[in-house]
């Protein structure tokens, strides 16, 4: 029997993603982005981002259905990201999914688009295990998760006191006056600084902290550890080497998430880590985390790195999940959750 086909669609952010999946396939994935009106800005305006949302909705759609050669009438379930995000432009995203899903007839689920990025890698490169450790890191998550059941059982282990992994890339970034976002531009230099040059601080990884924290990760110490460094030796006249600046810093950060992801999967006798989020493209990341998960005979999973970025095929890949799992559509009457809880993988209706 052929498999549902279902639409996603994505707009937490600055990304208008549309894409169709059926069963694990991917059968196309398009995306338009307003981030290069940001730069000027030094981060997001959720006013502009509407906006684009609104102007690259259905030029996205079509280019979409056109490439897959398919037409509305065909689509079974329409998956649309119900949350995180911002408001705004999750509500773009929304209406247009509303209004397409009754239109058709289809079943509208909102759902977890967090957790749709580490569903996207079921469609980027086959199945995931039924069980597996998540770790969910973006420019607003830092979270180790439990992954009972992609679609209907995610626990949450544990998540970041204060800032997010790429939250403290961008502030790096802006200290050493790179351009918006930082965090692509500190890895590129971070490849070129030597690793053990600074040794910047570990957050939660002594004493007390250690053990009640044993899942959770805190950056904002490192960031005010990598402000002192520079506005030190800017004070001082001394010449910064950004590069090892950079390579510190992620050393830092890239030891916290690899080793707490680590043990976590030991701990629960999970086999596999799947890695998702726009920070899963950090290369130190995905260096480190194969060579300690592979010392501790751990698997891993991480999306290719077009995959890293908010997309539609995360959603369609979680409405997918939800199809399989049989669970019921969201109400017509959801909004969105700038602040969805990673527990919630997707908007059940009232009474379920
Ligand atoms: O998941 P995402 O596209 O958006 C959300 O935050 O939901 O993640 C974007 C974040 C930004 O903070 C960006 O700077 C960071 O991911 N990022 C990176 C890299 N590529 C994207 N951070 C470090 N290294 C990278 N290569
Ligand atoms: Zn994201």
């Amino acid at each position: 029997m052929t498999q549902p086909l279902v639409l996603g669609i994505e707009s937490t952010c600055d990304e208008t993603g549309v894409a169709l999946v059926r069963g694990h396939d991917l059968l196309v994935d398009r995306t338009a982005t307003s981030m290069d009106q940001y730069a000027r800005y030094g981060g997001i305006i959720p006013e502009i981002a509407s906006r684009a949302h609104l102007e690259s909705f259905l030029p996205t759609l079509d280019s979409a259905l056109d490439e897959a050669g398919v037409g509305l009438d065909e689509i079974d379930a329409v998956a649309v990201a119900a949350g995180p995000g911002l408001v705004g432009s999750l509500t773009v995203g929304i209406c247009a999914a509303k209004a397409l899903a009754s239109s058709i007839g289809a079943p509208l689920y909102g759902v977890n688009h967090v957790i749709g990025h580490l569903a996207v890698d079921a469609v980027a490169e086959g199945p995931l295990p039924q069980r597996f450790i998540g770790l969910v890191v973006s420019g607003g998550h830092s979270n180790i998760l439990l992954v009972e059941d992609l679609a209907t059982d995610v626990r949450e282990l544990g998540g970041t006191l204060d800032d997010a992994a790429g939250e403290a890339f961008d502030k790096v970034g802006r200290l050493l006056d790179l351009p918006y976002p930082g965090g692509p531009h500190v890895d590129r230099l971070s490849q070129q600084g030597d690793r053990s040059a600074i040794r910047f601080p570990r957050g939660l990884a002594a004493g007390k902290d250690k053990d009640r924290h044993k899942y959770d990760f805190s950056f904002s110490g490192l960031k005010t550890a990598v402000a002192r460094y520079v506005e030190g030796a800017r004070e001082r006249g001394e010449r910064i080497d950004a590069a090892d600046v950079c390579a510190g810093f992620s050393e830092a950060v890239n030891d916290s998430l690899t080793a707490k992801a680590v043990r976590a999967a030991l701990d629960t006798g999970c086999g596999t880590i799947v890695v998702g989020g726009g920070f899963s493209a950090n290369s130190r990341l995905r260096a480190l985390i194969g060579e300690r998960a592979a010392a501790a005979g751990l698997s891993v999973r991480m999306p290719p790195l077009r995959f890293c970025t908010d997309n539609g095929a995360q959603i369609a890949a979680m409405g997918s999940a939800l199809v399989r799992a049989g669970v019921a559509p969201s109400d017509w009457d959801f909004s969105p959750d700038s602040g969805m809880p990673l527990t919630q993988t997707w908007m059940a209706p009232a009474g379920s």
